[in-house]
């Protein structure tokens, strides 16, 4: 069982927005990826993971995704899931914003109510008014911000980000960070987000960043803190 949803109408603010306990996890072909892996996300905010390549991060949110079913363990969680990939290219869809929205509402709402769930997922993420434009005309940060506005069209809650801004330009990083962070710090129905970066300064903008080796994860630090700790790589990345 992957996700264990709570009983509708639960208390959710008691809870941990997330919750991973011993999960564990082979590959196919017996490579094991996860094993005793440990997460708990204390409240709704912007949290970060950090590690090598191979280190299971991206395994990781896809098991909380609900894409793959873990060998062991188990992920609590009353919040809906949504995965952001590093290239929105691999998730978008239809040719223009608003059909690409439309694709993730839930059926049955009728077309004056996805219509306004559409223009107000455009407007949260800053795309208001470019419903109708092909998705090929937009730049590769408007692209990363529409496939985040598809993930609050299907109310997701729980945003799984798998370094999604390791293709863009610093100033698209910096709309698409700061879209994330304003999401996950508003008063009214914070968003939690569990972000994955090679970006030692993306760190400076989480309520807490942690590291992931072989499978594992280690406990919750500030981001100043982790930084301390990592290896620069050129171009200001870490842990590749
Ligand atoms: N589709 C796959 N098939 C087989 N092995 C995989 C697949 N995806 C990842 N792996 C293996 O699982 C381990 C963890 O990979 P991954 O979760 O992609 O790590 P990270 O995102 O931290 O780079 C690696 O050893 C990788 O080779
Ligand atoms: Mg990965």
């Amino acid at each position: 069982m992957t996700l264990q949803p709570l009983a509708p109408g639960a208390a959710t603010s008691a809870l941990p927005p997330l919750a991973v306990q011993g999960l564990a996890f082979s590959w196919p072909g017996g490579k094991q990826a996860l094993q005793g892996c440990e997460l708990q996300i204390p409240r709704p905010g912007l949290w970060m993971l950090v590690g090598s390549n191979g280190s299971g991060k991206s395994t990781l949110l896809r098991l909380i995704a609900g894409l793959l079913q873990p060998c062991g363990g188990a992920i609590h969680t009353g919040l809906k899931p949504a995965l952001v990939f590093q290239n929105p290219d691999h998730q978008l869809l239809l040719p223009s914003c608003a059909s690409d929205l439309q694709l993730g509402l839930p059926p049955g709402l009728p077309a004056a109510q996805r219509l306004a769930r559409v223009e107000m997922a455009l407007e949260q993420v800053g795309l208001a008014g470019l419903g109708g434009r092909p998705i090929h005309t937009l730049s590769g940060g408007q692209k990363q911000r529409l496939a985040i506005a598809g993930a609050l069209a299907t109310d997701a809650q729980l945003l799984l980000l798998d370094e999604p801004t390791a293709l863009l330009d610093p100033t698209s990083q910096q709309e698409v960070i700061q879209l994330i962070r304003r999401l996950c710090s508003r008063e009214q129905a914070p968003l939690t987000a569990l972000w994955i970066t090679h970006r030692l300064e993306e760190l400076d903008h989480c309520d807490g960043a942690a590291r992931m080796a072989a499978g594992r994860i280690g406990p919750w630090q500030s981001g100043a803190a982790l930084r301390v700790g990592l290896t620069p790589l050129p171009g200001g990345r870490a842990e590749r």
